[in-house]
């Protein structure tokens, strides 16, 4: 099969490009570069720069007779789209429309999507079921949910078949393929505390300490980069074989608070991690943990890679290999 993986040079989309290559798929990665890094490209993956919102996609998909979609290209900061939601509604709203409209056009009628943990919201319990309430916090999670409903209609109408994957926080690095988190600006809390281990800033601010949690930071559950692009490849496999449209969790269903993952960095990187205490953040839930039952009971899918201490160590050897990132 051939794959077009948008937002192939970003951070997941390049460790799934290397897992659909390493399983035996021809893929075509489609990326703007606006995030994504060139040099996070394999050799054996085509290239092709454009962007969702401006380039002629059904072209690209004919061209390259692409016969499925993994789509990763999209914002995800949850705290700058509360900010500036209009830039999350273009880019990953429109820019979904645009693509979804080249697949109908084109014939290509199935779909990965990278979808979020976000689209819950502030749950009332976790961990969280795939049939949670959905009800985000944020535009980031609104954009996410309603892009999955778009999924849901054009199965209904063109037949598009399609899988969403709701993430919730994807960490760790491919060792491997020397593939790691590297974005500019960084907002996410794993990399910006191996940061301060490394000297390159002073310190790590904690948003928010006065959450109903054991220490007052918010619960998140991390999941390791590489398990996340296995899972895609299974959902691959599963609509190709003529699965229905679906949607599934992707955490480790184990949760660990803000002051939890520093201390866990301090420990792992033997440095001293000087820590702030901020104003929460505009947009961010106290507690997101996943139930992934119903991948594991459906796919099959094993988490192999998602242990905290394997995902910190695995970063901080990269940032340690990658002072600078990719530059
Ligand atoms: N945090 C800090 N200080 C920082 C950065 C983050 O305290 O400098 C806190 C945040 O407030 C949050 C937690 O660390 O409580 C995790 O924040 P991240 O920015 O690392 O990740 P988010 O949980 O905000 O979002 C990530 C992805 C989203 C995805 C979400 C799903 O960026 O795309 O996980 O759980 F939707």
């Amino acid at each position: 099969m051939r794959i077009l993986v948008t937002g192939g040079a970003g951070y997941i989309g390049s460790v799934t490009t290397r897992e659909l290559i390493d399983q035996g798929y021809d893929v075509v990665v489609l990326d703007n570069l606006s995030y994504g890094h060139k040099n996070t490209l394999p050799i054996k993956a085509k290239f092709v720069k454009a962007d969702l919102l401006s380039g002629n996609i059904a072209s690209v998909l004919e061209g390259e007779h692409i016969d499925a979609v993994v789509h990763f290209a999209g914002f995800i900061a949850v705290g700058e789209s509360v900010k500036d939601p209009l830039k999350y509604i273009n880019n990953n709203l429109v820019g979904g429309y645009r693509l979804l409209d080249a697949m109908k056009r084109s014939g290509v009628n199935r779909i990965i999507f990278s979808s979020s943990a976000a689209v819950y919201g502030d749950p009332k319990t976790v961990p969280i079921e795939e049939e949670s309430e959905l009800v985000p916090t944020s535009p980031y999670g609104e954009t996410k949910l309603i892009f999955e409903k778009y999924l849901r209609w054009c199965d209904t109408a063109y037949g598009i078949r399609s899988v969403s994957l709701r993430y919730f926080n994807a960490a760790g690095a491919d060792l491997e393929n020397d593939l790691g988190e590297d974005h500019d600006p960084e907002t996410h809390l794993i990399p910006l505390i191996l940061k301060a281990a490394l000297g390159q800033r002073k310190n790590i601010e904690i948003f928010g300490t006065d959450y109903g949690t054991s220490d007052g930071t918010c619960i998140r559950d991390y999941v390791h980069v590489k398990d996340l692009a296995a899972a895609h490849v299974l959902a691959l496999k599963k609509i190709a074989g003529g699965g229905a449209t679906t949607y599934y969790n992707l955490g480790s269903s184990k949760g660990y608070s803000v002051r939890e993952v520093i201390d866990a960095c301090a420990k792992i990187t033997g440095k001293r991690i000087n820590t702030v205490e901020s104003p929460r953040r505009a947009g961010d839930p106290p507690r997101l943990v996943a139930s992934s039952d119903k991948i594991v009971r459906e796919l099959g899918f094993k988490f192999e890679h998602s242990d905290l201490e394997n995902i910190i160590r695995t970063a901080w050897t990269w940032h340690s290999r990658h002072p600078d990132g990719y530059k």
